[in-house]
C-alpha cells in the first residue's frame, strides 16, 4: 500500500478532529491537530497580554512568534498526540472557551499562518498523515491524494461542542457555544489569507444527519480507494 495524505478540512465541531483520529488509527498513520496549534498561539498571546478586548497586539505577538515552541506529544494511554506549548502540557487549557473566542482572530495574522504552515507541511514530507484544519486540502497540501470537507448544521455543530464542554467540567451555556461557532465560521470564511472553503476536488460530508459509524465507514472506503 503506498502512503497518502488525508486532509480533512470543514467548519468548526464538524467532528473533524474525531473522525481523522479513527482514520489515522486505522490506517497506521500520524494524526495532526492543527486547529491545536491555533489555539496554542492564541492561548501564548493570551498569557503575554497581547490580546485585549477583542483586540490583537499583532507587531508584539510576530515578533515573539520565535519564541514559541509547538510539539505534538503521543500519550499512550489517550491514543492520540497532546500539544505541547514550550514543554508545557497545554492540551486542555487550548479547548477553554476563552480560546475559542480568541483563535479565529489570531488565525488571520500572516506571520501565525507563515508559521505554522510550513510546520505542517514539513510534518507530511514523508506522508502517512491524516491532517485536519481550514486550508488543509487548499494551501498546506493541494497536492493532497484525498481531501474532506466537512459540514453539519451550526445549531448541530454547537449541541456538540456544548456536550464536549460539559463533559470536561466547563461552566458554558448553550446559546454563547453557538455564537462562538458562528463566529468563527464567518471570520475563517472570511478572511483575506486562506481563508476555509472546499477545495475543488474535495468530497463534502454533511454530517448533520450522519451517525459517527456511517461516517466514519464511508471515509474509509474512500480512503481504501486510493490507497
Ligand atoms: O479546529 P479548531 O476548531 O480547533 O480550530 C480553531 C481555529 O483555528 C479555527 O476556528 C480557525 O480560526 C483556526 N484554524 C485555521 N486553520 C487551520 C486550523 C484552524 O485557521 N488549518
Amino acid at each position: 500500500m503506498k502512503k497518502i495524505i488525508i486532509a480533512i478540512d470543514g467548519f468548526s465541531s464538524t467532528g473533524k478532529s474525531t473522525l481523522a483520529k479513527q482514520l489515522a488509527k486505522k490506517l497506521h498513520y500520524v494524526y495532526v491537530d492543527t486547529g491545536a496549534m491555533y489555539r496554542a498561539i492564541t492561548l501564548f498571546a493570551m498569557r503575554q497580554g497581547f490580546i485585549a478586548d477583542d483586540e490583537i497586539d499583532e507587531i508584539s505577538l510576530t515578533e515573539s512568534l520565535g519564541e514559541i515552541e509547538l510539539k505534538f506529544i503521543f500519550n499512550e494511554d489517550l491514543g492520540f498526540a497532546e500539544m505541547f506549548l514550550n514543554d508545557e502540557n497545554v492540551e486542555k487549557e487550548i479547548r477553554t472557551m476563552s480560546v475559542s473566542k480568541n483563535v479565529s482572530q489570531v488565525a488571520v495574522l500572516e506571520a501565525v499562518r507563515k508559521k505554522l504552515v510550513s510546520m505542517q507541511q514539513a510534518m507530511g514530507v514523508e506522508k502517512g498523515i491524516v491532517m485536519d484544519g481550514r486550508d488543509i486540502g487548499t494551501v498546506v497540501f493541494p497536492e493532497a491524494e484525498l481531501k474532506i470537507f466537512m459540514t453539519a448544521s451550526p445549531e448541530k455543530r454547537a449541541v456538540r461542542r456544548y456536550k464536549e464542554l460539559l463533559d470536561r467540567g466547563e461552566d458554558v451555556k448553550y446559546v454563547d457555544i453557538l455564537e462562538n461557532v458562528q463566529k468563527r465560521d464567518f471570520i475563517d470564511s472570511n478572511r483575506a489569507i486562506s481563508p476555509l472553503k472546499r477545495a475543488d476536488d474535495a468530497i463534502e460530508f454533511d454530517n448533520s444527519d450522519l451517525g459517527l459509524e456511517d461516517q466514519f465507514q464511508r471515509i474509509y472506503e474512500h480512503s481504501l480507494r486510493v490507497i
